[in-house]
């Protein structure tokens, strides 16, 4: 079947679809049908379900004959280790840690919180949780202690599982006293926390809470899979918003076992058996998706990487990683390949390597620039497919489904909407707008089985920020068009939301942060165009009356600030004092406008500006960082 065939065949029997992928999970008792949507807005997939993620991740493959399989790779050129865990290692390492966590209390619907770098044992504790029915959320290791605890406050885990360290280039992150300070800022405490003790760094345990994670596990009874409800949720992942309060997207268990074993043949052209690398981490969406679930879900051999696109040790290892390991099907975010291209611009370290094992290149996370698809297909050959999706979808909303048909691709495009997602081009009063014209991107409500149905404690907010703004739609928070053929083009946020590497962050959450320091007295930050990164911070300061300090001073101690309290992650290094901030005359900040000057393109002065002459001082101000660049 074309892809056009399956797109009108999802339409005409949405039911009727998702059933027939749902035949392809080990049912405990299979659902009576796939919608539910009583309680819509709020809708559910195959709710009435009995099922368990980890028995269709990891032991009905072994049931099946692929024990012997390699379930994971870890390839860590930052260590200069490897290690290769076979479906069988990974059934029995997986059972004995949940069966150590259930002796300790861990039982379906707690709530368990993992912190930890790029190891298998990450995806080793999220696979033991599904196996309890617990709900893990996964904290990603850039980011510092506030936002650790903030979510501690959020999820109230009974259990966080942690690593000693984690290891950057050029430094070790410290998480054993990231995780203690946070613990000690939480107001909820954990009953018990598990710690990988990496060669490394040995951190120190607190006696009667903390334990180390091969004696934890000592002597435990292996655990069987516990059955839970198709509704029940598989883990909460807290992504940002336009506040300080990070969102926690909620995962459901069956919806997620369907949607994502369909994609895994459908959209990245694999079998199982086949080996499937997604160059990111378990703390994001990518990771919880695509490195872990989807491709043990498909039966694959996942490749679990610790290190970066250059400098461990250069830009040849991804090249490396991928012949070595026979991957066929990779995934990434079109920043790596900025990073590769700037250090290898001709390909040299590519052609080292037999990469005939490789038959795409999936690219997602942030727009994917025209130079940087045409680079990756000439110097790799294969099809190079720009996807969009979001931590609240889950899956691909948009992408060029390789296992059902290669659609042509146009740059700057992601393609075409996946079955399950009816996309539209709303204007402001929500009235579809003909094709070339841009407008927010929604999505006909249902959403399909694999995507949130709410977020954690925040059912209110979940309608308020997706649902309330176009009646009867999701919105993406996403700016776009669709051509004549449907192919869709995403072009921007429309919220405050800013992507710097491929990761998601909010300019809000940095204004808290500023606007904490005690010299500022009003600030904005923006998302500035960047050559590598995509889009990188620039905080604007205005200091309260009398302060009379050195401006560097008080740069320097916003971004030490911001450091701490978001993480490194956010990258946020520039900063400057101005006197005024451009506003409307009703008070809002003209932060698009301050966007487009440090950009250096062209903009309307806004109809509403309170007084022009501020936006004169922005410039200057963004002059003396160095913006626009060219
Ligand atoms: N734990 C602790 N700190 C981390 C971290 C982690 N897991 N991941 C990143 N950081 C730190 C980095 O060390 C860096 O700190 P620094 O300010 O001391 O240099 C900071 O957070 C910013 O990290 P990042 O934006 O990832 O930049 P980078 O300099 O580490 O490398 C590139 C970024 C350019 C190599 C980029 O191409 C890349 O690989 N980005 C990740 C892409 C990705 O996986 N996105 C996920 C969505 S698919
Ligand atoms: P995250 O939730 O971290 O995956 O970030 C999702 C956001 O990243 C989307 O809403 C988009 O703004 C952006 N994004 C992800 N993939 C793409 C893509 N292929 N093209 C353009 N933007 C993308």
């Amino acid at each position: 079947m074309a892809y056009k065939d399956v797109y009108e065949a999802w339409k005409a029997d949405p039911e009727g679809f998702w059933m027939e992928a749902a035949q392809a999970i080990d049912w405990i008792e299979p659902p009576s049908k796939a919608l539910f949507d009583e309680n819509a807005p709020i809708y559910e997939w195959f709710a009435d379900a009995k099922v368990n993620t980890c028995w269709n991740a990891v032991d009905r493959h072994v049931e099946a004959g692929r024990g012997p399989q390699y379930a994971i790779i870890y390839d860590s050129p930052i260590t200069g280790r490897t290690h290769k865990i076979t479906y069988s290692e990974l059934r029995n390492r997986v059972a004995t840690l949940a069966g150590a966590l259930r002796a300790k209390g861990v039982e379906k619907g707690d709530r368990v919180i993992i912190y930890m770098p790029m190891v298998p044992e990450a995806l080793e504790a999220m696979l033991a949780c599904a196996r309890l029915g617990a709900i893990h959320s996964v904290v990603f290791g850039g980011f510092a202690s506030n936002e650790l605890a903030v979510r501690i406050d959020d999820a109230k885990p009974k259990a966080i599982l942690a690593a000693s360290c984690g290891i950057e280039p050029g430094r070790i992150v410290h998480y054993k006293p990231l995780l203690d300070e946070a613990i000690e800022m939480a107001e909820h405490k954990p009953e018990f926390c598990v710690i990988l003790q990496r060669e490394q760094e040995v951190a120190k345990l607190v006696e009667g809470r903390d334990y180390g994670w091969h004696s934890f596990q000592y002597g435990a009874t292996p655990a069987e899979c516990v059955p839970v409800e198709g509704n029940h949720p598989s883990y909460i992942l807290y992504t940002s918003g336009t506040t300080g309060q990070p969102k926690g997207v909620i995962r459901q268990t069956a919806g997620q076992l369907v949607a994502l074993n369909w994609t895994m043949k459908n959209i990245y052209n694999v079998d199982p058996g086949d080996v499937f690398w997604a160059a990111s981490d378990v703390g994001w969406v990518v990771g919880h998706s695509y490195i872990c679930y989807g491709p043990l879900i498909h039966g694959n051999t996942t490749i679990v990487f610790e290190g970066k696109p250059v400098g461990t040790p250069d830009a040849g290892t991804f090249w490396r990683v991928i012949s070595e390991h026979k991957v066929k099907s990779f995934f990434t975010a079109p920043t790596a390949f900025r990073a590769i291209k700037r250090e290898d611009p001709k390909g040299e370290f590519v052609r080292k390597y037999d990469l005939s094992c490789l038959k795409a290149l999936f690219l997602a996370g942030e727009r994917a620039d025209p130079d940087t698809i045409t680079w990756a297909q000439e110097q790799l050959g294969v099809p190079v497919v720009d996807h969009w999706w979001q931590t609240e979808t889950g899956w691909a909303i948009a992408a060029n489904p390789l296992g059902i048909e290669e659609l042509p691709t146009k740059l700057g495009s992601p393609s075409v909407p996946m079955p399950g997602y009816d996309v539209r081009i709303l204007d402001e009063g929500g009235h579809e707008l003909p094709a070339g014209q841009l407008g927010a991107i929604a999505i006909k409500l249902p959403l399909p089985p694999g995507t949130l149905p709410s977020l954690w404690n925040a059912e209110e907010r979940y309608r308020k920020s997706y649902l309330e703004h176009f009646p009867g739609y999701y919105e993406t928070g996403d700016a776009g068009y669709k051509d004549e053929d449907g192919y869709l083009y995403i072009m921007a946020r429309t919220d405050d939301v800013i992507n710097v590497a491929g990761h998601r962050l909010s300019t809000g959450a940095m204004e808290e942060v500023l606007a904490s320091h005690p010299d500022v007295a009003e600030c904005a930050v923006i998302g500035v165009s960047d050559d590598l990164k995509g889009q990188l911070p620039v905080g604007f300061l205005c200091l309260n009356a009398g302060t009379n300090r050195p401006a560097e001073e008080i740069v320097a101690e916003v971004v030490k600030l911001v450091r701490e309290k978001i993480g490194p992650v956010a990258a946020f290094k520039q900063a400057v004092v101005v006197d005024r901030l451009p506003k409307t005359r009703s008070g809002k900040i003209l932060r698009g406008t301050m966007v487009k000057i440090a950009d250096g393109q062209d903009f309307k002065m806004p109809a509403t500006i309170d007084d022009p002459a501020i936006l004169d001082e922005i410039r200057e101000a963004l002059k003396s960082l160095g913006y626009p660049k060219s």
